[in-house]
């Protein structure tokens, strides 16, 4: 068995102290297996987001342990935590968080100037990212320019210009009308496959569940349970061979018609069984490498 990706394990959240006092999640374990496509779904207020925000480490969690390639990001200070970040996530939000007076191109050089790039390799490596999602011709624009579902890809171009391992992506298409949901959710899952980036996401939809390999079920501040998913094109058990050669063709999820939605429900084990992909090992960072300052 192969350290998985991402581990949850007895994580906890509080929120707030005395009185006021929350506890948005109560002992979550999961685990996430590198190159696999998770929907995360639940009522509102189960800790999707609390869970989302600890993965994305932007936030810590209370107390249990979560670890990334098999490393403690508990343990991690604020700067390493940064780091972490810029190197290996991108984000994705509900309000696509472009900065509005801005190009496409700039906006999504963001990361790239973050990370000292110089320009040229900014203009190349944001054009790439911007062409990946389908919008090269539209660099120029600012987001007024754009339909929502432009800017929503302008802003997935943004979290995967430092070709990040792991997209983190929180209701990503909860501001879109269906057939724009749709466009977003074929880009996920042509990213997923052909680049191999983990995508975890949250969605109240099940039509855009349905794209997942994997859906994890919060319920109350815990995962509920954890179920494999078909798509189209591909069985539930993916070998890496096939990850890599990324032989999964149709882009359209399987219809939940005939398996009521559930297809082949899982033990809620917390473990699902995702595509396995070879673990990276080694050190999260080069020894010299900087944590600087956001
Ligand atoms: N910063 C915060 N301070 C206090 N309570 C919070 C905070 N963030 C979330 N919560 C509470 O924690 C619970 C889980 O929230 P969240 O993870 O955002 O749920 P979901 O994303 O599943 O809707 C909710 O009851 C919410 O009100
Ligand atoms: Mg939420």
């Amino acid at each position: 068995m192969t350290v998985p990706l991402i581990s949850l394990r007895g994580v906890t959240k509080v929120y707030g102290s005395g009185a006021t006092q929350f506890q948005a999640l109560k002992g979550v374990d999961l685990d996430i297996t590198g190159g696999d496509f998770v929907a995360v779904m639940g009522p509102s207020g189960s800790g999707k987001s609390t869970t989302m925000n600890i993965l994305g480490c932007l936030d810590m969690p209370s107390a249990g342990e979560f670890t990334f390639r098999g490393h403690h990001i508990e343990t991690l200070d604020r700067d390493q935590r940064a780091l972490l970040r810029r190197k290996y996530l991108g984000f994705v939000f509900q309000g696509f968080n472009l900065l509005s007076r801005t190009s496409a191109l700039e906006n999504v050089e963001l990361p790239l100037l973050y990370r000292g790039e110089d320009k040229r390799s900014r203009r190349e490596l944001g054009m790439a990212a911007l062409d990946k999602v389908g919008l090269a011709d539209w660099w120029d624009h600012t987001p007024a320019e754009l339909s929502g579902g432009q800017q929503q890809r302008v802003a997935i171009a943004r979290a995967i210009v430092t070709s990040p391992d792991v997209l983190l992506a929180d209701e990503p298409t909860g501001n879109l009308d269906s057939e724009r949901s749709v466009e977003i959710m074929q880009l996920l899952t042509t990213l997923n496959r052909d680049s191999g980036i983990t995508v975890l996401m949250v969605t109240h939809e099940p039509d855009m569940a349905a794209f997942a390999r994997t859906v994890v079920h919060f319920k109350d501040g815990l995962v509920e349970r954890i179920e494999a998913q078909h798509r189209q094109g591909e069985a539930v058990e993916e070998s890496p061979s096939r990850l890599r050669e990324g032989l999964g063709v149709g882009l359209s999820p399987t219809t939940s018609s005939d398996t009521g939605g559930q297809a082949h429900p899982q033990p809620s084990s917390g473990s699902a069984v995702p595509p396995a992909q070879p673990e990276q090992r080694g050190t999260l960072f080069t020894p010299n490498s900087q944590a600087g300052g956001e």
